[in-house]
């Protein structure tokens, strides 16, 4: 699989493309289910996603996957429902169309972080948390990127998601993070100098 395919609005992936080689991940975040109430991602990201995770808990903080690998169906019905809810102009800017949403490849996920409230175990997640704070200066080092960070919504399509992690492998990741740019600017501008 090419760990640095695109999919955005521009790039799409068919119908029936369902990568081969996802694995099983444990979440406890409750509602966090997708695809036969189970969370799945490719092998790789899913190895180096418990090794972030491993690293954020040493520090002290917990944080979990809310949102995997998506079939194009459930992506249909996540993208309705966003319409239903907000209208098709904010539905398009925060969740992609069927086809283009690249949690359908299983490289990438959401997390949040999770807590304890009325002794119930709750998850979200903002760009103030501590945990986000800590993983954007991490994540990197374990292959990830911000795939649609701030101020660079014209270029990815999206609003900001500091949730929505990204597996490019670790040198790419590096080059991504000191430069500050999204992958998109990375394969136009760098990777074909
Ligand atoms: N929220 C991202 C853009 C997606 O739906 O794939
Ligand atoms: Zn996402």
């Amino acid at each position: 699989m090419d760990l640095l395919m695109i999919v955005n609005k521009e790039n799409r992936l068919s119908k029936k493309f369902v990568p081969i080689d996802l694995v099983e991940i444990k979440t406890i975040i409750p509602g966090a289910v997708e695809v036969d109430r189970k969370i799945y991602l490719n092998k790789i990201v899913a190895e180096k996603w418990m090794e972030l995770k491993k690293h954020v808990e040493k520090l002290g903080y917990k944080i979990d996957i809310s949102s995997g690998y998506r079939s194009y169906e459930y992506q249909e019905k996540l993208f309705n429902k966003f319409i239903n809810q907000k209208g098709i102009e904010q539905a398009l800017k925060l969740v992609a169309l069927p086809g283009t949403s690249e949690h359908q490849t299983g490289l990438c996920f959401d997390y949040e972080k999770v807590y304890m409230e009325d002794d119930k175990i709750k998850s979200s997640l903002n760009e103030l948390d501590m945990e986000y704070k800590i993983v954007k200066d991490i994540a990197h080092k374990y292959g990830f990127i911000i795939r649609y960070p701030k101020g660079k919504e014209k270029i990815t399509g999206y609003s900001f998601e500091p949730w929505h992690l990204r597996y490019v492998g670790c040198e790419t990741a590096k080059i991504i993070y000191e430069n500050n740019i999204t992958l998109e600017e990375y394969k136009s501008k760098i990777l074909i100098k």
